[in-house]
């Protein structure tokens, strides 16, 4: 049994998925395989992750081998898939799991929702299960980076990876959630990615910590999330909180604006609101870092109508959209919205 999972660029709508807002994914060729074979007896699971050469093996007992928690986090990521997949009525059984992937790791591409959304399917195929629908697998994946990687993320990059659909991508409502899709004709233009090459050691908290940020945000406003708060009650929030707001609803107009000037076929549009994404990012979220600077500046150098951090930030990759002609700098690699998670 092969189960995919692709990695995913964000087109626009960053930092607005935990607070009930829109965003605008779509699933890239890159990803994950995971490979599982049954075990005749024991009570096991073999992992190998073949691009790291490591090895996990633990007990399918109570617990799913919580208790003792290995120190890689792709081990994390095999054990809660099995202990989550438990909770909602699946038997994992013994199996022997290979893991390889093509989408960098750390670089904003949503690896990590790619390896659990690969690890889960491949578990329900070698069980002989059906997996849960795609809402309640983004959601199970979502709580086995939560609960077991201690990254509290949002749902962007599951439900990206899932519902991925050739040459469209997905506006995502957070609140619902409600999907559609969004054909994705660049006229000739191209999306390319760079790596900034930036240490994301701060990651984790650095996004743990604008999450926070958010929630006492919301609470000093008295909603339940930043999707409701107006511009006008900006000036109620004392900084840092009035920039992250700032951010939330800007960045959730930016997502509508590029669906239309899509619809319109309005590239150069699309490319501002990419720039207007990046300033927001880099000024009113302080998500961006040098590194990340640099490799805007490059890709606005090389012609990008657009450029801007993608994913969680502090680090990781930049998005561009460069016009017919234009050449991305080196290291670019070309994205283009491919089909969501499945049996291979
Ligand atoms: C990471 C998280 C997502 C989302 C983005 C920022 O990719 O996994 O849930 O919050 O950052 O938009």
């Amino acid at each position: 049994m092969r189960a995919f999972a692709p990695g995913r660029v964000n087109l626009i709508g960053e930092h607005t998925d935990y607070n009930d807002g829109l965003c605008l994914p779509f699933a890239i060729a890159r990803g994950v395989t995971v490979t599982a074979e049954p075990l005749a007896g024991g009570d096991e699971i073999e992992a190998q992750a073949l691009d790291l050469a490591q090895q996990d093996r633990f007990s399918l007992g109570a617990d799913g081998g919580g208790a003792a928690l290995p120190p890689h986090t792709w081990c994390r990521f095999v054990r809660g898939a099995a202990a989550e997949l438990r909770v909602e009525g699946m038997e994992p059984v013994p199996c022997r799991l290979e893991i390889r992937g093509d989408v960098p790791r750390g670089a904003g591409l949503a690896s990590s929702a790619a390896l659990s959304i690969a690890l889960c399917l491949a578990l329900c195929a070698v069980a002989g299960a059906e997996p849960p629908g795609r809402l309640a697998l983004a959601r199970l994946c979502s709580r086995i980076e939560n609960d077991w990687c201690g990254q509290q993320t949002g749902l962007l990059d599951q439900l990206a990876s899932l519902y991925g659909r050739r040459g469209h991508a997905v506006r995502i409502d957070l609140r619902g959630p409600l999907l559609r899709s969004v054909e994705l004709d660049l006229g000739g233009h191209r999306l390319a990615t760079l790596d900034s090459g930036a240490s994301r050691t701060l990651a984790t908290s650095g996004y743990n910590d604008r999450r926070r940020e958010c929630r006492r945000a919301a609470a000093a406003l008295g909603l339940e999330s930043l999707r409701d708060a107006g511009a006008d009650t900006l000036s109620d929030l004392p900084e840092p909180l009035r920039r992250r707001v700032r951010h939330v609803l800007s960045e959730n107009e930016r997502v509508d604006a590029t669906v239309a000037a899509l619809r319109r076929g309005d590239l150069a549009d699309v490319g501002r609101q990419l720039d207007a994404s990046h300033s927001s990012l880099r000024d009113d979220y302080e998500v961006s870092a040098p590194e990340v600077e640099r490799a805007v500046a490059a890709c606005r150098s090389a012609g990008a109508l657009g450029a801007r951090i993608v994913g969680g930030g502090f680090g990781g990759s930049v998005l561009a959209l460069f016009p017919p002609g234009a050449e991305p700098p080196g290291g670019a690699v070309r994205v283009e919205p491919g089909p969501g998670a499945r049996l291979l």
